[in-house]
C-alpha cells in the first residue's frame, strides 16, 4: 500500500459497503488500527497518527499511518508516515510520540526487531518530516536497553519540566515486574538515561506500556498501561488496565509522589491512549480495542478491526481525571429531538435522570430487538454496563462507581458500532463496542421508569470529513 493508492482510492473505501464502520470515529478501510502515537500541534493543526497494519486484521507489519486537522471534524486522508522496511525496524515501527521543534516536526518511536530466536532488539529512533509529508528515519537515539532490564522497552513519550526535555518509557525490570524509565536530552538529541521513576508500585503487572508523563492544574499525572494485573472485583476486568496516578514528580531525583492507580475507562474496549498537549489543553486519544482479543471483535469480516476514541479533554477534580469530549465535538451536532423511541445513528443521547423517588434505574438501549442494559443503583453508586443480551461481539457486564446525588446525568455518543458513555460530566466514562445485526434501522432507548423522571434530548450527528 503507498499514500498515492491511499489517496486515490479513499473515497472508494469509504463507499465500500460496511455494516459496521463508524462515522466519527478514526480508523481504516481495511488492516488493523491500535495504539495513537505522535500526537501533537505542528504547522497549525493538530497532527495523529497511529499503529496500522495495512494488510490483515493481525498484531503485525506495524506502521504508522497519519492524518491531520484543524477541527477535529475535518481530516486529511489518512496517509502512511513510516513502514518498517528497514533492517533496524523491521518486525514492526511501535508505539512513540511528536514534538513540533525548531520549525520541524520530530517523531520518535520504538524500532522492533527480532532475532531468529524471537529474541527483541528494541531502539528509539528519531525521524522528521519533509516539506513533501513524508518522513526520514534520522538516527537511532537510544540504542541499546539499560542495564538491569529486558528488552521489553518501548513507546518513549516526550515531556517537558523547567525547559528541561525528557523521555519517558515502558520498561520491564530483570525481576519480570514492570516500570517507566527516563532519558533526559542534554544537547541536542542526545538523550542520557536518568533512571527509573521511583513510585510506590515496585510490583505492579509484568509490563508498562505506553507511559505518559502530563502537568495538570499544576499536578503531575502519569498515564500508563500495566499488563498483568488480576482482576479484583469490579476493578481490572480487562485483559490489560490504562490508569493513571496522581501526584508530584522530582526530575532531578526522579521521584514520584502519588496516590492510588485509578482506571481511565470503564468500558470493555478502551487501550493505550496518548495525550496531545497544546496550550493549556490536554486532549487524550484512546486506542478501541484491546490487545489479543481480535477474535471478539466480528469487524475481521468486513477486513478491519479497532478504531481510536473522541478525543478528550482531561481535567482535575476531586483527585480523579474528568473526561469530557473536547468542544469541537459540538460542530458534529446536526438536529436535536425528543423522540427516544427512533434515534438514528450516529446520534448523541442526553440524558438527566432524577434519582430522588429511585433507589435504582434501568434503562435499556433496543437494538432491534437486543437488549443493551444500563443501570444506575443509588445506594451503593454503581453504574452497571450490560452486554451479555447482545448476539454478535464480546459479552458481559462492567460495574463502576459514579457518584450522583439527586441526578444522574449521562452523555452516550452513539456511532455505528461505538458507543462512549460520560457520566456526571466526565466523572467517569466508559467506551465499548457493539455490532448490530442490521444498522438500517434506527435504535430506541427504554427508560423504564415515569416519564418525568427522566429529561432526554437527542442530537443527530454528521460524521468525519476526509479532505
Ligand atoms: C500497546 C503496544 C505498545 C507497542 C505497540 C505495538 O498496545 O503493545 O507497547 O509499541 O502496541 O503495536
Amino acid at each position: 500500500m503507498d499514500n498515492q493508492t491511499l489517496k486515490d482510492n479513499w473515497q472508494i473505501y469509504l463507499q465500500k459497503n460496511s455494516r459496521w464502520h463508524n462515522k466519527f470515529h478514526l480508523e481504516m478501510p481495511f488492516g488493523l488500527v491500535n495504539d495513537p502515537n505522535g500526537l501533537c500541534f505542528y504547522d497549525n493543526a493538530y497532527q495523529i497518527f497511529y499503529q496500522w497494519n495495512p494488510t490483515s486484521c493481525e498484531h503485525k507489519n506495524k506502521h504508522w499511518g497519519y492524518t491531520q486537522t484543524k477541527d477535529f471534524i475535518n481530516y486529511t486522508i489518512p496517509q502512511i508516515a513510516l513502514a518498517p522496511v528497514d533492517d533496524f525496524d523491521k518486525h514492526g515501527c511501535y508505539s512513540g510520540s511528536a514534538r513540533s521543534k525548531n520549525s520541524k516536526l520530530e517523531i520518535f518511536y520504538t524500532a522492533n526487531l527480532k532475532d531468529e530466536n524471537n529474541i527483541r532488539y528494541p531502539r528509539q529512533i528519531l525521524a522528521v518530516k519533509n516539506k513533501d509529508n513524508s518522513f526520514t528515519k534520522k538516527e537511532i537515539i537510544i540504542e541499546t536497553v539499560p542495564k538491569g532490564y529486558t528488552t521489553h522497552f518501548r513507546d518513549p513519550y516526550l515531556f517537558s519540566r523547567d525547559n528541561h526535555s525528557f523521555m519517558i518509557l515502558g520498561a520491564q525490570r530483570e525481576n519480570l515486574t514492570g516500570t517507566a524509565l527516563i532519558y533526559e536530552e542534554i544537547s541536542e538529541n542526545n538523550w542520557q538515561f536518568k533512571g527509573e521513576l521511583k513510585t510506590n508500585y515496585p510490583d505492579f503487572g509484568y509490563m508498562w506500556e505506553c507511559p505518559n508523563m502530563l502537568s495538570i492544574d499544576g499536578y503531575d499525572v502519569l498515564l500508563f498501561c500495566p499488563q498483568g494485573l488480576k482482576p479484583q472485583g469490579n476493578k481490572y476486568n480487562n485483559l490489560y488496565q490504562s490508569g493513571y496516578l496522581i501526584g508530584k514528580f522530582n526530575p532531578d531525583t526522579l521521584e514520584f509522589t502519588h496516590g492510588e492507580f485509578q482506571e481511565l475507562d470503564s468500558g470493555f474496549d478502551f487501550y493505550a491512549p496518548q495525550v496531545l498537549v497544546h496550550e493549556d489543553r490536554n486532549i487524550l486519544i484512546g486506542w478501541i480495542g484491546m490487545p489479543e482479543r481480535e477474535t471478539e471483535y466480528p469487524t475481521t469480516v468486513e477486513g478491519w478491526i479497532h478504531s481510536l476514541t473522541m478525543p478528550r479533554l482531561l481535567q482535575l477534580k476531586d483527585n480523579k481525571i474528568y473526561q469530557t469530549p473536547i468542544s469541537e465535538l459540538n460542530n458534529l451536532t446536526k438536529t436535536a429531538h425528543y423522540d427516544l423511541t427512533k434515534i438514528n445513528v450516529p446520534s448523541k443521547i442526553d440524558l438527566e435522570i432524577n434519582l430522588k423517588n429511585l433507589d435504582r434505574w434501568q434503562g435499556t438501549i433496543k437494538i432491534q430487538g437486543e437488549n443493551l442494559i444500563l443501570s444506575y443503583d443509588k445506594l451503593t453508586q454503581e453504574f452497571c454496563i450490560d452486554r451479555t443480551h447482545l448476539t454478535l461481539g464480546s459479552k458481559g457486564k462492567r460495574l463502576f462507581k459514579v457518584k450522583a446525588a439527586d441526578i444522574l446525568k449521562l452523555e452516550i455518543y452513539v456511532d455505528t458500532s461505538i458507543m462512549e458513555i460520560y457520566c456526571q460530566n466526565g466523572q467517569a466514562c466508559a467506551t465499548l463496542c457493539y455490532y448490530p445485526q442490521d444498522i438500517s434501522k434506527s435504535i430506541s432507548f427504554d427508560i423504564n421508569c415515569n416519564k418525568n423522571a427522566v429529561k432526554a434530548k437527542i442530537y443527530e450527528l454528521n460524521s468525519f470529513n476526509f479532505i
